[in-house]
Formats: structure tokens, sequence, C-alpha cells
């Protein structure tokens, strides 16, 4: 099975099962880590779901579209690496990505 490689706010890293055609958001949260809100269950409207990812990762995701753009915009802690982790789905590409929950707004 495909991992995806979550840290907490914290700095401890957990492997999870990436489940294929989920969203990164809901693979964290379905993993129960708390620290990821995604208060709009991710319709792309709250950025709460805010994550870094390692950077080497960034070009195997899906391009980001103008609301998430937009959206990050609003953070405080938006870096190169940002992304609102509802958008992109999991599928075996991204097989080992880490992604870091940023701190919260
Ligand atoms: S869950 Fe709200 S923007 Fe991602």
């Amino acid at each position: 099975m495909p991992k995806l490689i979550v840290v907490t706010r914290d700095g401890t890293e957990t492997v999870v099962e990436g489940k294929e055609g989920w969203s990164v958001m809901e693979i964290i949260r379905d993993n129960g880590f708390d620290e990821l809100l995604a208060l709009c269950g991710g319709c792309c409207s709250c950025a709460t779901c805010h994550v870094q990812v390692d950077e080497c990762w960034l070009d195997k995701l899906p391009k980001m579209g103008a609301d998430e753009d937009d959206l990050l915009d609003t953070s405080d802690h938006r870096g190169p690496s940002s992304r609102l982790s509802c958008q992109p789905q999991f599928g075996p590409e991204l097989d080992g990505m880490r992604v870091r929950i940023a701190p919260e707004d």
C-alpha cells in the first residue's frame, strides 16, 4: 500500500496508509490528526487544511487552482511548498510523500 508521511506541529512524524482517490486531507483526517481542522469539508473555502509538502514532491502534485491559490494567500504561514490538502488527490505516484501540518492561523 502506498504511504503518506504526516508531520504534526510538534514535529512528530507518522506513516499512514495512503488511499488512492482520497484527498490528502481525507487521509490525514481519517487517521485522527485533530490539528488538521478541514472545517469546510474539502470545499476549498476555509484553508484549515493547510500543509507544507516536502519540496521534492511538489512537481508530482496537480497544479494549484486559482481558488486554492487565493485562499492560501489568506494564511500568514504560506510558504513555497504550501498546499491545501483537500485539493490534491492521493495516488501511487505520491507513495512516500511527506507533508507537515501548517501552523494555525
Ligand atoms: S478543507 Fe477547507 S479548504 Fe480544504
